[in-house]
Protein backbone atom coordinates (compact mmCIF):
# COMPACT_ATOMS: atom_id res chain seq x y z
CA UNK A 1 0.00 0.00 0.00
CA UNK A 2 1.25 3.62 -0.84
CA UNK A 3 -1.58 5.45 0.33
CA UNK A 4 -1.33 7.76 3.26
CA UNK A 5 -4.41 7.38 5.96
CA UNK A 6 -6.31 10.49 6.39
CA UNK A 7 -7.53 9.23 9.92
CA UNK A 8 -10.69 11.26 10.73
CA UNK A 9 -11.39 9.26 14.32
CA UNK A 10 -7.91 11.14 15.25
CA UNK A 11 -8.55 14.54 13.85
CA UNK A 12 -12.70 14.42 14.96
CA UNK A 13 -11.31 13.37 18.64
CA UNK A 14 -8.82 16.76 18.22
CA UNK A 15 -12.03 18.90 17.16
CA UNK A 16 -13.73 17.48 20.31
CA UNK A 17 -11.18 18.43 22.77
CA UNK A 18 -10.95 21.97 20.67
CA UNK A 19 -14.21 22.76 21.20
CA UNK A 20 -14.31 21.23 25.26
CA UNK A 21 -12.14 23.98 25.49
CA UNK A 22 -14.45 26.80 23.85
CA UNK A 23 -17.15 25.91 25.65
CA UNK A 24 -15.24 25.50 29.36
CA UNK A 25 -14.59 29.18 28.37
CA UNK A 26 -17.64 30.24 27.71
CA UNK A 27 -18.74 28.92 30.56
CA UNK A 28 -16.39 30.41 32.59
CA UNK A 29 -17.46 34.31 31.76
CA UNK A 30 -21.43 33.03 32.37
CA UNK A 31 -22.32 32.40 29.17
CA UNK A 32 -24.97 29.36 28.93
CA UNK A 33 -23.83 26.23 27.33
CA UNK A 34 -24.42 25.59 23.46
CA UNK A 35 -27.61 23.33 23.06
CA UNK A 36 -29.01 20.77 20.71
CA UNK A 37 -32.44 19.37 19.79
CA UNK A 38 -32.31 15.86 17.88
CA UNK A 39 -35.23 14.65 16.23
CA UNK A 40 -35.99 11.00 15.22
CA UNK A 41 -39.22 9.95 13.69
CA UNK A 42 -39.57 6.30 13.14
CA UNK A 43 -37.52 3.07 14.09
CA UNK A 44 -34.59 2.88 11.55
CA UNK A 45 -32.29 1.08 13.20
CA UNK A 46 -29.17 2.91 11.27
CA UNK A 47 -30.76 6.22 11.80
CA UNK A 48 -30.79 5.61 15.68
CA UNK A 49 -27.15 4.70 15.57
CA UNK A 50 -25.99 8.03 14.24
CA UNK A 51 -28.06 10.22 17.11
CA UNK A 52 -26.57 8.22 19.56
CA UNK A 53 -22.94 8.87 18.48
CA UNK A 54 -24.48 12.30 17.82
CA UNK A 55 -25.57 13.27 21.08
CA UNK A 56 -22.67 11.44 22.57
CA UNK A 57 -20.59 13.63 21.30
CA UNK A 58 -22.20 16.87 22.38
CA UNK A 59 -21.99 15.01 25.91
CA UNK A 60 -18.53 14.64 25.65
CA UNK A 61 -17.87 18.57 24.19
CA UNK A 62 -19.89 19.77 27.16
CA UNK A 63 -22.75 20.38 25.16
CA UNK A 64 -26.71 20.48 26.31
CA UNK A 65 -28.52 17.97 24.38
CA UNK A 66 -32.12 16.53 24.01
CA UNK A 67 -33.69 14.19 21.95
CA UNK A 68 -36.97 13.61 20.45
CA UNK A 69 -38.06 10.40 19.20
CA UNK A 70 -41.31 10.50 17.17
CA UNK A 71 -43.48 7.49 16.19
CA UNK A 72 -43.49 7.19 12.44
CA UNK A 73 -46.91 8.10 11.84
CA UNK A 74 -46.87 11.44 13.50
CA UNK A 75 -48.77 13.80 11.92
CA UNK A 76 -47.09 16.41 10.16
CA UNK A 77 -48.25 19.48 11.72
CA UNK A 78 -47.51 17.76 14.92
CA UNK A 79 -43.33 17.34 13.52
CA UNK A 80 -43.70 21.32 12.09
CA UNK A 81 -45.39 22.70 15.65
CA UNK A 82 -42.15 20.96 17.60
CA UNK A 83 -40.06 22.67 15.22
CA UNK A 84 -41.93 25.72 16.01
CA UNK A 85 -41.52 25.30 18.98
CA UNK A 86 -37.77 24.57 19.19
CA UNK A 87 -37.58 27.67 16.83
CA UNK A 88 -38.52 29.58 20.01
CA UNK A 89 -36.66 28.25 22.62
CA UNK A 90 -33.72 30.30 23.64
CA UNK A 91 -31.53 27.55 25.12
CA UNK A 92 -31.24 25.53 21.76
CA UNK A 93 -29.01 26.71 19.38
CA UNK A 94 -29.01 23.66 16.90
CA UNK A 95 -31.89 21.63 15.79
CA UNK A 96 -31.07 18.54 13.81
CA UNK A 97 -34.36 16.36 12.56
CA UNK A 98 -32.46 13.27 11.11
CA UNK A 99 -33.31 11.55 7.42
CA UNK A 100 -34.66 10.00 5.93
CA UNK A 101 -37.84 10.95 6.91
CA UNK A 102 -41.34 8.48 6.46
CA UNK A 103 -42.73 8.97 2.98
CA UNK A 104 -45.84 10.76 4.39
CA UNK A 105 -43.89 13.63 5.47
CA UNK A 106 -41.75 15.94 3.07
CA UNK A 107 -38.38 16.72 4.02
CA UNK A 108 -37.73 20.11 2.01
CA UNK A 109 -40.90 21.65 4.37
CA UNK A 110 -39.92 20.46 7.58
CA UNK A 111 -36.25 21.61 6.62
CA UNK A 112 -37.50 24.89 5.91
CA UNK A 113 -39.57 25.32 8.91
CA UNK A 114 -35.92 25.47 11.03
CA UNK A 115 -34.86 28.43 11.86
CA UNK A 116 -31.64 29.25 9.37
CA UNK A 117 -29.71 29.73 11.98
CA UNK A 118 -30.64 26.56 14.11
CA UNK A 119 -29.96 24.46 11.19
CA UNK A 120 -26.69 22.92 11.84
CA UNK A 121 -27.22 20.44 9.39
CA UNK A 122 -26.72 22.94 6.72
CA UNK A 123 -29.61 22.04 4.71
CA UNK A 124 -32.05 24.86 4.83
CA UNK A 125 -32.48 26.68 1.15
CA UNK A 126 -31.19 29.83 2.65
CA UNK A 127 -27.78 28.34 4.60
CA UNK A 128 -27.35 26.07 0.77
CA UNK A 129 -27.78 29.47 -1.21
CA UNK A 130 -25.15 31.26 1.00
CA UNK A 131 -22.59 28.59 0.32
CA UNK A 132 -23.58 28.58 -3.29
CA UNK A 133 -22.78 32.18 -3.13
CA UNK A 134 -19.39 31.60 -1.08
CA UNK A 135 -20.93 33.96 1.91
CA UNK A 136 -21.39 30.38 4.11
CA UNK A 137 -23.22 30.28 7.27
CA UNK A 138 -23.90 27.08 8.93
CA UNK A 139 -22.66 24.85 6.13
CA UNK A 140 -23.22 21.07 5.75
CA UNK A 141 -21.81 18.62 7.96
CA UNK A 142 -20.07 15.73 5.40
CA UNK A 143 -18.76 18.49 3.10
CA UNK A 144 -17.29 20.44 5.52
CA UNK A 145 -15.94 17.11 7.52
CA UNK A 146 -14.25 16.54 4.08
CA UNK A 147 -12.91 20.18 3.58
CA UNK A 148 -11.21 19.53 7.39
CA UNK A 149 -9.71 16.44 6.52
CA UNK A 150 -8.33 17.95 2.94
CA UNK A 151 -6.91 20.64 4.91
CA UNK A 152 -4.89 18.21 6.70
CA UNK A 153 -3.09 16.78 3.79
CA UNK A 154 -1.44 19.77 3.30
CA UNK A 155 -2.09 19.76 -0.52
CA UNK A 156 -3.08 23.15 -2.44
CA UNK A 157 -6.39 22.33 -3.96
CA UNK A 158 -6.70 25.14 -6.04
CA UNK A 159 -6.81 23.99 -9.56
CA UNK A 160 -7.24 20.51 -8.89
CA UNK A 161 -9.50 18.42 -10.92
CA UNK A 162 -12.07 17.01 -8.58
CA UNK A 163 -14.75 14.50 -9.00
CA UNK A 164 -17.95 13.76 -6.82
CA UNK A 165 -19.69 10.69 -7.67
CA UNK A 166 -23.32 11.20 -6.25
CA UNK A 167 -25.47 14.24 -6.27
CA UNK A 168 -27.66 14.45 -3.21
CA UNK A 169 -28.60 17.49 -1.50
CA UNK A 170 -26.65 16.19 2.00
CA UNK A 171 -23.25 15.42 0.27
CA UNK A 172 -22.66 15.06 -3.63
CA UNK A 173 -24.26 18.82 -3.89
CA UNK A 174 -22.89 20.66 -1.15
CA UNK A 175 -19.33 18.82 -2.01
CA UNK A 176 -19.35 20.51 -5.24
CA UNK A 177 -19.95 23.85 -3.78
CA UNK A 178 -16.99 23.27 -1.30
CA UNK A 179 -14.66 22.42 -3.82
CA UNK A 180 -15.36 25.17 -6.47
CA UNK A 181 -15.55 27.69 -3.62
CA UNK A 182 -11.37 26.23 -2.55
CA UNK A 183 -11.13 26.89 -6.59
CA UNK A 184 -11.28 23.18 -7.55
CA UNK A 185 -12.60 22.50 -11.00
CA UNK A 186 -15.46 20.14 -10.64
CA UNK A 187 -17.09 17.04 -12.13
CA UNK A 188 -20.50 15.94 -10.30
CA UNK A 189 -21.18 12.48 -11.69
CA UNK A 190 -24.62 10.37 -11.14
CA UNK A 191 -26.63 7.05 -12.05
CA UNK A 192 -26.87 8.66 -15.87
CA UNK A 193 -23.18 9.52 -15.80
CA UNK A 194 -21.58 8.01 -19.01
CA UNK A 195 -18.06 6.62 -18.75
CA UNK A 196 -17.47 6.98 -15.31
CA UNK A 197 -14.26 5.40 -14.88
CA UNK A 198 -12.57 7.16 -17.97
CA UNK A 199 -13.98 10.70 -15.85
CA UNK A 200 -12.67 8.90 -12.63
CA UNK A 201 -9.25 8.29 -14.05
CA UNK A 202 -8.59 11.42 -15.16
CA UNK A 203 -9.36 13.32 -11.52
CA UNK A 204 -7.01 14.47 -8.96
CA UNK A 205 -9.54 13.93 -5.86
CA UNK A 206 -12.37 11.88 -6.08
CA UNK A 207 -15.52 12.30 -3.37
CA UNK A 208 -17.08 8.82 -3.16
CA UNK A 209 -20.74 8.86 -2.58
CA UNK A 210 -22.78 6.44 -3.76
CA UNK A 211 -23.91 4.11 -1.59
CA UNK A 212 -22.57 0.78 -3.22
CA UNK A 213 -20.06 -1.44 -1.23
CA UNK A 214 -16.82 -1.23 -3.04
CA UNK A 215 -17.99 0.61 -6.12
CA UNK A 216 -14.94 2.52 -7.22
CA UNK A 217 -12.05 -0.08 -8.77
CA UNK A 218 -8.64 0.16 -8.81
CA UNK A 219 -7.45 0.74 -11.57
CA UNK A 220 -10.10 3.77 -12.05
CA UNK A 221 -8.13 5.55 -9.92
CA UNK A 222 -5.18 7.97 -11.33
CA UNK A 223 -1.67 7.56 -9.30
CA UNK A 224 -0.90 10.13 -6.45
CA UNK A 225 -5.10 11.15 -6.37
CA UNK A 226 -6.51 11.88 -3.22
CA UNK A 227 -9.77 9.43 -2.25
CA UNK A 228 -12.46 10.45 0.02
CA UNK A 229 -14.93 8.02 0.52
CA UNK A 230 -18.10 8.59 1.95
CA UNK A 231 -20.28 5.47 1.81
CA UNK A 232 -21.01 3.69 4.86
CA UNK A 233 -22.37 0.72 3.56
CA UNK A 234 -23.22 -2.68 5.44
CA UNK A 235 -22.97 -6.34 4.42
CA UNK A 236 -24.49 -8.82 4.29
CA UNK A 237 -21.93 -10.36 7.11
CA UNK A 238 -22.76 -7.12 9.16
CA UNK A 239 -19.07 -5.38 8.48
CA UNK A 240 -19.34 -1.73 7.64
CA UNK A 241 -17.52 -0.73 4.26
CA UNK A 242 -17.03 2.14 1.95
CA UNK A 243 -18.01 2.93 -1.54
CA UNK A 244 -14.13 2.18 -2.44
CA UNK A 245 -11.90 -0.84 -2.80
CA UNK A 246 -9.82 0.42 -0.10
CA UNK A 247 -7.08 -2.60 -0.62
CA UNK A 248 -6.74 -1.71 -4.61
CA UNK A 249 -7.27 1.73 -4.41
CA UNK A 250 -4.86 2.36 -1.51
CA UNK A 251 -2.18 0.79 -3.68
CA UNK A 252 -2.55 4.16 -6.26
CA UNK A 253 -3.38 6.62 -4.42
CA UNK A 254 -1.53 9.67 -2.12
CA UNK A 255 -4.41 9.46 0.45
CA UNK A 256 -7.58 7.57 1.33
CA UNK A 257 -9.72 8.00 4.05
CA UNK A 258 -10.87 4.37 5.61
CA UNK A 259 -14.31 3.38 6.76
CA UNK A 260 -15.09 3.40 9.13
CA UNK A 261 -12.82 6.11 11.20
CA UNK A 262 -12.36 8.60 8.34
CA UNK A 263 -15.70 10.71 7.22
CA UNK A 264 -17.99 9.66 9.34
CA UNK A 265 -16.49 11.10 12.61
CA UNK A 266 -15.66 13.96 10.47
CA UNK A 267 -19.48 14.44 10.07
CA UNK A 268 -19.90 14.49 14.40
CA UNK A 269 -17.16 17.00 14.29
CA UNK A 270 -18.58 19.34 12.02
CA UNK A 271 -22.14 19.22 13.34
CA UNK A 272 -20.17 20.49 16.95
CA UNK A 273 -18.37 22.92 15.14
CA UNK A 274 -21.93 24.23 13.54
CA UNK A 275 -23.58 24.14 16.98
CA UNK A 276 -20.96 26.19 18.48
CA UNK A 277 -21.55 28.58 15.69
CA UNK A 278 -24.73 28.93 15.79
CA UNK A 279 -24.28 29.24 19.97
CA UNK A 280 -21.73 32.05 18.98
CA UNK A 281 -24.86 33.64 16.82
CA UNK A 282 -27.36 33.45 19.48
CA UNK A 283 -25.73 33.93 22.65
CA UNK A 284 -24.56 37.99 22.46
CA UNK A 285 -20.78 38.70 23.70
N1 LIG B 1 -28.96 11.39 7.33
C1 LIG B 1 -27.79 11.03 6.77
N2 LIG B 1 -26.85 11.98 6.99
C2 LIG B 1 -27.46 12.97 7.70
C3 LIG B 1 -27.00 14.20 8.23
O1 LIG B 1 -25.84 14.62 8.07
N3 LIG B 1 -27.93 14.93 8.92
C4 LIG B 1 -29.21 14.50 9.08
N4 LIG B 1 -30.04 15.29 9.75
N5 LIG B 1 -29.66 13.35 8.60
C5 LIG B 1 -28.78 12.59 7.92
Amino acid sequence: MSAQILDGKAIAADIRVGIKAQVEAMIAVGKRQPGLAVVLVGEDPASQVYVRNKRAACAEVGFYSELHQLPSDIPVARLLALIDDLNARETIDGILVQLPLPDHIDEEQVIERILPTKDVDGFHPYNVGRLTLRMPLLRPCTPKGVMTLLERTGRQLEGLDAIIIGQSNIVGRPMALELLAARCTISICHSRTRDLPGKIIAADLVVAAVGRPHFVQGDWVKEGAIVIDVGINRTAAGALVGDVDFPAVAERAAWITPVPGGVGPMTIASLLENTLQAARLHVPG
